[in-house]
């Protein structure tokens, strides 16, 4: 088995690489002067199984190529088996047409990556389940909640966690907020959220009682804040004691970082499958928690053709 990293998210494959004990195999990146993105495996990799790590974070555009140059360059190798550790998918939101003449990007992205020659795909939290699909090779969508439910039972004691109420920030997480309320008997709420035009959230019902409980927003990603702060403050105006926030996915797009600090959120806990830049480092109020043992166990398991889903049971 062999470890391989792009450059989207070293400090996770580094993380990875530890927890499997197998160091991370000398890859060169380079850029043309168009930009043009160049790539080299260093060591020999004929009849390897090659895990690729590599989300397609932002810049989501040049860590999708780089993904795509780098199965290429493992298959022309000879790798045996290339899985695509993609720890976040980046253009899942596009799953469907949203109207006349749109794409379904998502569907678009999946094709090229199995077209690039991967054997399988390894990723977390995937915004649908059903874009496993998407992909005509195996897909093993990992749950980051079990990351989040090891926290929570530090972060509360539990005393504390009989007062915790999971809130769904959109009617679309309502099955992924009740399976992680599931795990401590709690109960959960929902915000009834509106679009009224792309990258803009408006609250207009909480579907529960919040008054008096320490709320927990759950949700795969955050991207702009505009739907986690809103959610926040409508909570807090309905009488929440507090509100907390456990996100999978920081993409955090300007202004996101402003909005959390400015927000009635107490903590937003985010994982580390986007590497995150000194900005949010710096902020006192997000906190990462690692998904480096959990994607190592699942790489373990891969390779040895051990079942996956047994790490959630
Ligand atoms: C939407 O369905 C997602 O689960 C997130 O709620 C959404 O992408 C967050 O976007 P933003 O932070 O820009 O409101």
């Amino acid at each position: 088995m062999k470890l391989i990293s792009g450059t989207a998210n070293n400090p996770l494959a580094k993380g990875i690489a530890d927890v499997l004990d197998i160091p991370l195999t000398s890859v060169d990146i380079e850029r043309f002067r168009d930009q043009e993105i160049f790539a080299r495996i260093n060591e020999n990799v004929r009849g390897e199984d090659i895990f690729l790590i590599q989300p397609t974070s932002a810049p989501a555009n040049d860590h999708l190529m780089e993904l795509l140059i780098l199965i290429d360059a493992l298959r022309r190798a000879s790798a045996k088996r290339i899985t695509a550790v993609i720890p976040y998918f980046g253009y899942a939101r596009q799953d469907r047409k949203t109207g006349g003449r749109t794409p379904i990007s998502a569907k678009l992205v999946a094709n090229l990556i199995c077209k690039a020659g991967a054997d399988r795909v390894l990723t977390v939290d995937l915004h649908a389940g059903q874009i496993q699909g998407f992909f005509d090779i195996p897909t093993d969508n990992l749950f980051g909640q079990p990351v989040f439910i090891a926290d929570i039972k530090e972060q509360f004691s539990k005393s504390d966690r009989k007062s915790l109420l999971f809130v769904s920030p959109d009617t679309g997480g309502v099955v992924r907020t009740r399976a992680i309320a599931k795990e401590f008997n709690a109960d959960i709420a929902i915000v009834d959220k509106r679009r009224p035009k792309a990258g803009e959230s408006e609250v207009m019902n909480i579907i529960g009682d919040v008054a008096g409980r320490n709320c927990i927003l759950y949700d795969d990603i955050i991207d702009s804040g505009g739907t986690l702060c809103n959610a926040a403050k409508a909570l807090k105006d309905h009488g929440a004691s507090s509100v907390s926030a456990y996100i999978t996915h920081g993409v955090l797009s300007d202004p996101a970082v402003e909005r959390i600090t400015n927000s009635e959120l107490t903590e937003l806990v985010i994982t580390n499958t986007i590497a995150q830049p000194q900005k949010v480092k710096d902020c006192d109020k997000i906190r990462e928690c690692s998904t480096a043992t959990l994607l190592g166990e699942a790489i373990r398991r891969i390779a040895n053709d051990e079942s996956v889903s047994k790490l959630f049971v």
